[in-house]
């Protein structure tokens, strides 16, 4: 079985979603079977929920809006992801636990110990095997992701210091796992050398999977 379970992180405006489209491109370009999804959403009752959660129609107490991106996990990990992988595909999911634990958890002030119990009965104890974090200063990505969009969700309104609370959180959090996580400092990075450090660590994770051994010749860091 082939399967492997990738996802993408990082503050609004990172990039990762077009990363997450590039890498799942270059794994079909090579045969692979791929399934790109994303969070919140991936499923109509995950899409209907990320409608709730980024619009700007309900004030959501920080305890609603954690459990909500956890029912909306639930859904998508059930009824897609598992399938996708028992079929030996490698899925690329653009956000999953993490996000919850930086946005819900730094950001908001949450525990994470909370967020980790009701992320775990959300997943099912799912974890993935590669988690790739494209760190950039949170105001340079506002910025790129209110120019490309011309608006904001409700969580991108959120101020400057919740969003550094971020990012940081995302940076401790790949200290303490650094064996799942790649961080790749994307700052002032064309799209294509992102893409290059992403396929390299990819690469040497399905080299390991085939159980040889591929050296890292970009010298990127894990
Ligand atoms: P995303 O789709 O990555 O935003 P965009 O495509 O607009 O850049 O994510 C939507 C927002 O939801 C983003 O601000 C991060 C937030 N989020 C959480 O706060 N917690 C979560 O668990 C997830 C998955 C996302």
């Amino acid at each position: 079985m082939n399967s492997l379970f990738l996802t993408f992180e990082g503050p609004d405006g990172c990039g990762k979603s077009t990363q997450a489209r590039l890498l799942a491109e270059k794994l079909r370009s090579q045969g692979y079977d791929v399934f790109l999804t994303r969070e919140p959403g991936g499923t109509s009752l995950g899409e209907a929920v990320r409608e709730l959660l980024l619009g700007k129609e309900y004030e959501l107490t920080s305890s609603a809006e954690a459990l909500l991106y956890a029912a909306a996990r639930a859904q998508h990990v059930e009824e897609k992801i598992r399938p996708a992988l028992a079929k030996g595909q490698i899925v690329i999911c653009d956000r999953f636990v993490d996000s919850s634990l930086a946005y819900q958890g730094y950001g908001l002030g949450l525990s994470l110990q909370k967020l980790r119990e009701i992320n775990l009965f959300a997943t099912s104890g799912l974890e993935p095997d590669l988690t790739i974090l494209l760190d950039l200063d949170p105001q340079i990505g506002l910025a790129r992701a209110r120019a490309g969009r011309g608006q904001t969700d409700r969580i991108e309104e959120r101020d400057g210091a919740f969003h550094k609370q971020v990012r940081e959180g995302f940076l401790d959090l790949a200290r303490s796992q650094p064996e799942r996580f790649a961080v790749i400092q994307v700052e002032g990075l064309p799209p294509e050398e992102v893409e290059q450090l992403v396929w390299t660590r990819v690469e040497k994770l399905l080299g390991k999977q085939r159980g040889t051994f591929s050296c890292n010749k970009m010298g990127v860091k894990s």
